[in-house]
């Protein structure tokens, strides 16, 4: 029984505390605003699950909401976070009674998105029925904590696009975390894929399956004369005055600008993609949750190959 009264099944030895360290942001700003801080462990609701966090990662989402004020935020339509952070990979160490699918112990990765909650703590809670999967046998937590929010997104707009067998994509942004994750996507649906990213990180998107590369660098994408099926800019630097100039007839534009709500079905098929060996995150970079600011300023230089790691519990259970 917790002490609200409720009955909580938990996991055997999980021994939980009544307090946890938690990412917080003093103020909307600058990376120094961000806190280390003890809060109270949550205490998951009768639909809830509590998740002990054992790796979580700094999206650049994390980084527009560390700058956004409260006010802004709910002008989107979004709840403020107290807690930073979007996704998470973990064990789940308690139960509300009518939550169904999970058990104590289940591993289970997913995001925050739309919730209050924040995934930069060593608990979150998560509703059974929200952006919530088991984590395929085999993948561990480091791989899996990088990959919701990337994956979905990327599966999100390709298909939007359209982007299915034997059509042409060109992936504008290709070595970010959207990127690299619609490189391998785009490939495992039988596309022919045009990676665009510096030089530097050509072989990267050759290794994910991109079947050729356009360094931005030296080359403009808009002006080589080649046509695209579908044009999806995973980094927002495209404009759509340009890109017409490179679409064949009936091609689609697609670009990470547009607004979006996440759905546990695309979670489904990136957990499928998982499993299938067909995905796997890229990380960059890897850190501890007392060095989440470092995290930030890494994926505020915009030049993260990838996705960034932040370690919670290192220790698998
Ligand atoms: N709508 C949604 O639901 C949604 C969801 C998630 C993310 N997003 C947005 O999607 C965008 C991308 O997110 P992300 O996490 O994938 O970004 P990211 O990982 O931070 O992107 C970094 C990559 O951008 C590449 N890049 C920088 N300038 C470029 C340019 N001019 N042309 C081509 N590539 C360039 C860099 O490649 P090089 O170093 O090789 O140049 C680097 O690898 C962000 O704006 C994010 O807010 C939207």
């Amino acid at each position: 029984m917790s002490d609200t009264g409720r009955s909580i099944r938990m996991l055997p030895g999980a021994n939980e505390g009544t307090t946890m360290t938690a990412v917080r942001t003093r103020r909307p700003g600058s990376v120094e605003g961000l806190e280390l801080v003890r809060v109270p462990v949550p205490v998951p609701g009768p639909d809830e699950v509590l998740v002990r966090v054992h790796a979580t990662s700094v999206t650049r989402g994390d980084v527009v909401l560390r700058r956004m004020p409260g006010f802004v935020v709910r002008a989107f339509g979004e709840k403020p976070k107290r807690i930073l952070g979007h996704e998470f990979a973990g064990v789940v160490v308690a139960v509300g009674d009518d939550a169904l699918g999970f058990a104590p112990g289940s591993r289970v990765f997913g995001t925050t998105s739309g919730t209050e909650h924040g995934a930069h703590a060593e608990y979150v809670v998560a509703a059974a029925e929200g952006m919530i999967a088991e984590i395929p046998d085999r993948v561990s937590f480091d791989e899996a904590a990088p990959v919701p929010v990337g994956a979905m997104t990327a599966l999100h707009f390709l298909e939007r696009g359209g982007v299915g067998p034997g059509r042409s994509v060109l992936v504008n942004g290709a070595s970010g975390s959207v990127g690299t994750f619609a490189v391998q996507i785009a490939r495992a649906r039988g596309a022919r894929v045009t990676a665009v990213c510096s030089g530097r990180n050509a072989g990267l998107a050759l290794d994910l399956g991109a079947d050729d590369v356009i360094d931005h660098t030296t080359t403009d994408a808009t002006t080589t004369g080649r046509r695209f099926d579908a044009v999806f800019d995973t980094v927002g630097t495209l404009r759509s005055r340009s890109v017409r100039a490179i679409l064949a007839d009936g091609g689609r534009f697609v670009t990470t600008r547009s607004r979006r709500d996440e759905t546990l079905a695309e979670l489904m098929d990136v957990r499928d993609l998982l499993a299938s060996g067909a995905l796997s995150a890229v990380i960059d970079r890897d850190y501890d949750l007392d060095d989440v600011a470092d995290a930030h300023r890494h994926v505020e230089t915009g030049r993260k190959r990838g996705n960034v790691l932040v370690r919670v519990h290192p220790k698998e259970i």
